[in-house]
């Protein structure tokens, strides 16, 4: 709030109000409706879910395609961040693998992704961080499977190669739901929304003197591509997988646009 002027602040909230107001006045909403919505409210709160409510609501899209849409500077495209980065994740040694085989993990396909991170004007980036998480091949992320270790499926390292050329290796995630058990999972339900997302990788990607990138890489054939429950695919990050003798490849050459 302190960073946002108090008249934008009013404009927005005010305008906000009026829409809020209006919608409450066409329905006749009663004491008792308003009052549910209230402890909804609170509940998400308290369930700290708020970042999952604007992801399955589309807001966090929006938000997305509003600030980065106009981006014409030949930049990846960007994509929603979701609610299941973890703060601080583990440096990983170059040749990079982001996993630990745990018990269970079902049937699996080793994924290598390379490409490489450069400036728009084809600068290469060695100073470049990627930053990656995903869910493991049984389904989950880390955070909700304690077969997984912790931090399995997310890491971070230097690309540092003169050539911009980064490669990791990790495994084929699949389709997953978004978290069901708390008050967003009961407004999914009451508004007949399925939960599911496609398969995807989560990047965070800095490099000195550019702009921030957070997006996903998606992949070919998902039965959710079309239908993502937050609606964040884009075309242009669905990538190809290939079969490469024992395991699949992905390329995905990451462009950072120069901070202004
Ligand atoms: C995710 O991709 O991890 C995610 C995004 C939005 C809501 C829940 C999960
Ligand atoms: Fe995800």
């Amino acid at each position: 709030m302190e960073a946002v002027s108090t008249s934008r602040v009013a404009d927005v909230v005010n305008d906000a109000l009026a829409a809020l107001h209006e919608v409450l006045e066409r329905h006749r909403v009663n004491e008792e409706e308003w009052h549910a919505a209230l402890a909804f409210l609170t509940e998400v709160g308290r369930a700290d879910e708020f970042i999952l409510l604007s992801d399955v609501t589309r807001t966090s899209v929006l938000i997305d395609a509003m600030e980065h849409g106009g981006d014409d500077s030949g930049a990846t495209a960007s994509d929603v961040e979701g609610p299941l980065y973890v703060d601080d994740p583990p440096w990983r040694e170059r040749p990079v693998r982001v996993y630990e085989e745990y018990e269970g993990m079902g049937d699996a396909d080793v994924l290598l992704v390379r490409g490489s991170v450069t400036s728009t004007d084809g600068t290469p980036l060695p100073d470049a961080v990627i930053d990656i998480w995903q869910t493991g091949p049984s389904g989950g992320y880390d955070l909700w499977d304690e077969r997984q270790p912790e931090f399995n499926f997310r890491g971070r390292w230097q690309v540092e190669d003169e050539t911009g050329a980064y490669e990791f290796q990790t495994m084929l995630p699949k389709p997953y739901t978004v978290p069901t058990q708390g008050p967003v999972g009961r407004y999914l339900e009451a508004m007949g929304q399925h939960p599911w997302r496609p398969a995807h990788i989560h990047f965070k990607v800095t490099a000195p003197g550019h702009a921030p990138l957070i997006t996903q890489v998606f992949f070919p054939g998902d039965p959710y591509l079309e239908n993502d429950t937050i609606g964040a695919v884009k075309a242009a990050l669905v990538r190809p997988v290939e079969a490469e003798g024992d395991h699949l490849a992905c390329p995905f050459d990451i462009v950072l646009r120069p901070s202004t």
